[in-house]
């Protein structure tokens, strides 16, 4: 006796080969809770239709709680031979409520279930993704807190560019994580749409109730085009673009946690519990969570432009490529479940070297910015300020001295606009208290930017 769903007018079993490169059970598994969510709503419906006795549905719904925590416990597995979710689920329906379970089928297909259960088991991971960005968030907003004061050296082109607070970098990332939040947000208001009642892709002859089951499922609404509601991939490509770019953004804070851990930076340490060592080099302490951080972003952006791929000049409606639809979806969610945890513990628990950050704040001619800037004020146009600074570094650099190593003379050979009075710039404190525009990295913008980073984590 076969489980397949079809077969009345095959005269055999499939091959051998066809059924082991058409299965999907081993993936589509994660589904079941979602599959049989939608099989308790059609089975009202059917029975608001008059397809179902009152009898029926209640050996029907009863059936089918047994079969779910048969599932979750372990006592229900699909098999080899079950061809996909879809088919293990009803097998396990027939096995609890014989010829009975048969009546479920009606006005309903694989194609309108599988949208459906793909939608319903995105939707709800997406909060569970929600939930790592909030806690990285939370966990970079706290050092920032911590380390508020702390100057940093600002870099572009990876060299020394003008003192920053460490805090404002690190709120840096919080932004990218924000607007991801965001992202998300606003993904699940075009994902909140039923597939259900399409059927293959027509819609349905018998009276179903599309509306009334996508709002027991918890959608907004039903699809406006039942061919659309079976082909379209959206929901998982959008959802895909945006795992895939919280993937840069944690490679990119991935890649400045393995800069800052370096011998060379020395600005952080890595907790033991969150940093690896060697199998040889006894010595070493690694940043392997930072280092995968880069590493599978790639593997995010592959799930995106894969299924891209495999969606690009389908015919619509439902194709069997579709089923390509699920595995990248389900390797997002579970490499951002493994990645945001990990990655949250360890910038939570990193120690910051302050000592080593004021150290390396204005070295590398950090001030030279601020020194021009303070010639504007005192009327100096910016070409020339640019210049005399200029001076002022190579007459320092020559000397392997810092700006503020130059004497009162060397700086009136300079410029005879630069008078002693510039000192109250040559200081990293000076330099960051001078910053007040919004935004900047002065003390008081980045507190504004702490209370507004707590309040938008907390809005989430
Ligand atoms: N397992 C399929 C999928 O994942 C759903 C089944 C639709 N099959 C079909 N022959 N119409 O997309």
């Amino acid at each position: 006796e076969t489980t397949r769903l079809w077969g009345g007018r095959f005269s055999g079993g499939p091959a051998e080969a066809l059924a082991r490169l058409s299965v999907s059970v081993h993936f589509d598994w994660r589904l079941a809770p979602y599959d049989l969510a939608g099989s308790r709503a059609h089975a009202r419906v059917l029975n608001r239709a008059g397809l179902l006795t009152a009898d029926e549905l209640h050996l029907m719904l009863k059936a089918l709680d047994e079969l779910e925590k048969d599932c979750a416990d372990g006592a229900f597995t699909p098999t080899i031979d079950d061809e996909d979710v879809h088919t293990a689920l009803e097998r396990g329906l027939l096995e609890r409520l014989g010829a009975l379970g048969g009546k479920l089928r009606a006005g309903r297909s694989r194609n309108d279930q599988v949208a459906t259960d793909l939608r319903l088991y995105l939707r709800d991971h997406a909060r569970g993704v929600a939930q790592g960005l909030t806690d990285l968030a939370t966990a970079l907003h706290e050092q920032a807190e911590t380390h508020k004061a702390v100057p940093a050296p600002g870099m572009t082109h990876l060299q020394h560019a003008q003192p920053i607070l460490f805090s404002h970098q690190l709120l840096a990332h919080v932004q990218s994580l924000l607007r991801d939040l965001d992202r998300l947000v606003d993904w699940d208001k075009r994902a909140a749409v039923s597939p259900l009642g399409a059927g293959a892709l027509a819609g349905s002859s018998l009276p179903l109730d599309p509306e009334a089951v996508a709002k027991e499922l918890g959608f907004t609404r039903n699809a406006e085009n039942s061919i659309d509601a079976v082909s379209d991939r959206d929901f998982a490509a959008e959802f895909l673009f945006i795992a895939a770019l919280i993937g840069v953004h944690l490679s990119r804070l991935g890649e400045e946690v393995v800069l800052w851990t370096s011998q060379e930076f020395g600005w952080v340490t890595l907790d033991d519990a969150y940093a690896t060592g060697s199998s040889i080099m006894p010595q070493k302490k690694n940043s392997d969570i930072a280092e995968l951080s880069r590493g599978k972003s790639g593997r995010l952006i592959g799930n995106l432009t894969g299924l891209l791929a495999t969606l690009k000049a389908l015919p619509l409606a439902y194709d069997r490529d579709l089923q390509e639809d699920k595995e990248p979806v389900f390797d997002a969610v579970e490499t951002l479940g493994l990645l945001l945890p990990a990655l949250t513990g360890m910038i939570a628990t990193m120690q910051v070297h302050t000592d080593v950050l004021e150290k390396s704040t204005p070295t590398g001619f950090a001030l030279a910015t601020d020194v021009a800037e303070w010639l504007v004020r005192k009327g100096v146009a910016f070409r020339d300020a640019h210049e005399i600074v200029g001076a002022m570094v190579a007459k320092a650099a020559q000397r392997n001295d810092e700006l503020d190593d130059l004497t009162d003379d060397d700086l009136a050979q300079v410029s005879p606009h630069l008078d002693p009075s510039v000192r109250e710039v040559l200081s990293v404190e000076g330099a960051l208290r001078a910053r007040t525009t919004p935004g900047s990295t002065g003390p008081e913008a980045v507190a504004v930017q702490l209370t507004n980073a707590k309040t938008a984590i907390a809005g989430f």
